[in-house]
């Protein structure tokens, strides 16, 4: 093999697209997945790929010290993109310490074990965090998050990712351990767990239930198609410089509101509704604590450095995530049948 990579997270949303990536791409690569398989990781989004030759599943969580020295020992990593994480920033508000553990604690020890394993030698490792926008906190009504703005982050979720991106930058600048960081918008597509706004939003609508909006619906992300974000992983983690970061966007800035009604019209055509349908599911409810207004990224610096842009039209991505979601009824019932159901009622009962 050229390269052994290890991957934490891989089973859920963003990283199976990852890992399916990589597999596919570099045959002579071996990506070995590393999930804990909390409620959010799910095996079934890795059903194509799972008996390639250059693909490893190892059960595991990375506040397991034991196992990660281990499999550092058995793999000889050359590098990590690490993924693992509690990602839901309602969950953050209603336990916060979860977070910390699995986020803060975690990629602690991640890293740790990283430096020891590879200390002899750091030329030719690479450990890649991926983080998330909300670490800059709340933009107003203008202006973008560069590399260079501050970090403020302001729900647990949020503190957790950037305590992590702290810890990163330290190992780079006292250990000159070879990391980069990468901070995504938010990211939609096929395989996101059904607690996140999209997807929850197409299960409701087709089961014709509430679509609940938070506040006034008038909150903005800037939304980026998933395979966009994993192609952008793939150019940083072969091309990037160690201690670099960089911010990556959909150049997609929608309120709640006014996406949840386009969703709600592709939704009306793909179930032969009348036009108008839908949208009569959408139900204002109380407002998430802390709620940052608007995320918009500027990602002038992988564009100049290495041509990314999102290749996905708004639209285009959003049919195909439908198209998804209706196709695979089987995943999806699989979840909102199980634990989902009480989640479910905790967060929504009471709003
Ligand atoms: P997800 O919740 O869908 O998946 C997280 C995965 O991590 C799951 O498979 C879970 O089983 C695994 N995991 C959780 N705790 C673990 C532990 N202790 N040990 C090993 N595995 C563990 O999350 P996602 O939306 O795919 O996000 C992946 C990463 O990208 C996260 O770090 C998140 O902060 C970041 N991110 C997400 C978005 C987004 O829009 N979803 C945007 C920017 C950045
Ligand atoms: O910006 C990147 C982040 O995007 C990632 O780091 C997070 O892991 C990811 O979960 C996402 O965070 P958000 O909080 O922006 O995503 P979520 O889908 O939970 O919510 C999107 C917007 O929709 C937000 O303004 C809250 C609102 N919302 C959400 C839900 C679940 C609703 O109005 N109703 C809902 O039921």
């Amino acid at each position: 093999m050229v390269k052994t990579i290890l991957i934490t997270g891989g089973a859920g949303f963003i990283g199976s697209h990852v890992i399916r990536l990589f597999v596919n791409k570099y045959p002579d690569y071996l990506i070995v997945n590393l999930d804990k398989l909390t409620y959010a990781g799910n095996l079934q989004n890795l059903t194509d790929i799972e008996s390639r030759p250059n693909y490893k599943f190892i059960k595991g969580d990375i506040l397991d010290t034991e196992l990660l020295k281990s499999i550092f020992e058995q793999f000889n990593f050359d590098g990590v993109i690490h993924l693992a994480a509690e990602s839901h920033v309602d969950r953050s508000i209603t336990n916060p310490l979860e977070f910390i553990h699995t986020n803060v604690v975690g990629t602690a020890n991640l890293l740790n074990i990283a430096k020891q394993s590879w200390s002899k030698d750091f030329s030719n490792k690479l450990f890649y965090h991926i983080s998330t926008d909300e670490v800059f906190g709340s933009l107003g009504k203008e202006g973008f998050f560069t590399e260079t703005t501050s970090y403020d982050p302001r729900s647990p979720y949020s503190a957790s990712k950037a305590s992590s991106d702290h810890l990163v930058r330290a190992y780079f600048h006292t250990y000159k351990m070879p990391t980069i960081i990468s901070n995504c918008s938010n990211n939609y597509g096929p395989n996101q767990f059904p607690e996140k706004l999209i997807p929850l939003a197409i299960n409701n609508i087709k089961n014709n239930r509430p679509i609940p909006v938070y506040g006034k619906g008038e909150n903005v992300r800037d939304w980026l198609f998933v395979i966009d974000h994993a192609i952008a992983i793939d150019l940083l983690f072969h091309n990037a410089l160690p201690g670099e970061t960089y911010n990556i966007g959909g150049d997609n800035e929608w309120t709640n509101l006014d996406l949840i009604e386009m969703l709600c019209s592709i939704m009306d055509s793909k179930l032969n509704r009348k036009e108008g349908t839908s949208s009569k599911l959408i139900t204002f409810v109380t407002d998430r604590a802390g709620h940052d207004l608007r995320y918009a990224i500027d990602f002038s610096k992988i564009n100049q450095a290495y041509k990314w842009k999102p290749s996905v039209d708004f639209k285009k991505g959003l049919e195909l995530t439908v198209k998804w979601y209706l196709e695979n009824e089987k995943w999806l019932e699989q979840i909102v049948t199980g634990q989902y159901q009480l989640y479910y009622n905790d967060q929504y009962n009471d709003r």
